[in-house]
């Protein structure tokens, strides 16, 4: 494995992209200030260029280089750095990012992941790394190395870390004005009520038409397997397999996927892309997808299956 991350190492310094595992999914990396290396990623995801990049960060002193930390921010850097939680803060002048990390604006997103492997990566290039999901640009996000090799072809290395932790994204917030109070502009698995019990402000889930302006990347359709999504279903109808939570069995004949058998919505979070990756692979045209509840993760859980089910 050292050798692997080595060479990850050597590839990123050489203007290559690879891609990484984090504690959450799969990243496509390349150096964040190499214009080229970032232009093969928009490339090999077939990405908008409207959409900017999260850049990984070793550390909250590599990040206050790139962005502008106020108090509240790096605040939550301390509880939650390293970990799955992305803050969008002003871009810092002359911090050398290509504009195409951030689609030309004036802010940056930014994390300091929590994986092993992602941060001795870090440690070796002492690089900024741009990474989103190593997927083609609104398809299902990989959490495993697999996922990636079968999703996304022209990856100049990938680095097996095995099946992610948390398996859906980093939860990305956004500090209001005067640090009076904060945005979640994408659930993820920091939850709005660790995000309160840390910060002390009142903390805003965005809806879909108010985090859109804020976030680019919040397309309704996103994260979609082939198979047509049904949610909240409690009956199959034909043609379909089913994504469950809980229950034990569904008919024989039906392909079947539980995300948790015992109802742990950490569980069900980590299972979900391999889930729909799964169903996909059986040649089904739905899935239908068994009520999860909302709360906790859950949140994330379903914000991700709304948009795997949206018509465009
Ligand atoms: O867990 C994660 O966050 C994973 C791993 C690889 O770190 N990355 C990831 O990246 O999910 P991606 O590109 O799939 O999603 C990044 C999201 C997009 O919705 C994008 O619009 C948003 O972050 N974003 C990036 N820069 C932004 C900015 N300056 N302002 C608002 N949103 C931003
Ligand atoms: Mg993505």
């Amino acid at each position: 494995m050292r050798d692997d991350v080595v060479k990850a190492a050597e590839i990123l310094t050489r203007w290559g992209v690879v891609a990484l595992p984090t504690e959450t999914v799969y990243g496509l990396a390349a150096d964040a200030r190499n214009e080229f290396a970032v232009k093969k990623i928009f490339e090999l995801k077939g990405r908008p260029s409207f959409n900017p990049l999260i850049v990984h960060v070793k550390n909250l002193q590599m990040a206050e280089e790139i962005g502008v930390f106020s108090p509240l921010v790096r605040r939550l850097a301390d509880v939650f750095w390293p970990g799955p939680l992305t803050v969008v803060v002003p871009l810092q002048q002359g911090a050398g990012i290509c504009s195409l990390v951030t689609a030309g604006r004036k802010t940056i997103a930014l994390r300091a992941p929590q994986h092993p492997l992602m941060q001795m990566v870090l440690n070796l290039t002492g690089l900024a790394l741009a990474a989103p999901s190593a997927n083609v640009s609104g398809s299902i996000s990989p959490t495993t190395a697999d996922h990636v090799r079968n999703g996304l072809l022209g990856v100049d290395f990938i680095v097996d870390g095995g099946a992610t932790m948390s398996g859906i994204e980093s939860t990305i917030v956004q500090v209001q004005e005067g640090d009076q109070g904060l945005y979640v502009l994408r659930p993820g698995p920091v939850t709005v009520e660790a995000l309160e019990a840390a910060s002390g402000v009142k903390v805003e889930a965005l809806g879909q038409d108010e985090a859109a302006p804020l976030a680019p990347g919040a397309l309704s359709k996103h994260y979609a397997p082939r198979a047509r999504v049904r949610l909240e279903a409690l009956d199959v109808c034909e043609g379909e397999g089913v994504l469950g939570f809980g229950e034990e069995q569904v008919e024989t004949g039906v392909p079947f996927f539980n995300l948790s058998p015992s109802k742990d919505l950490l569980e069900a979070a980590q299972q979900l892309y391999a889930g729909l990756h799964w169903l996909d692979e059986q040649g089904i045209e739905g899935i239908a997808v068994r009520p999860v509840p909302h709360t906790g993760i859950g949140v994330a859980i379903n914000d991700r299956l709304r948009r795997a089910a949206a018509e465009d």
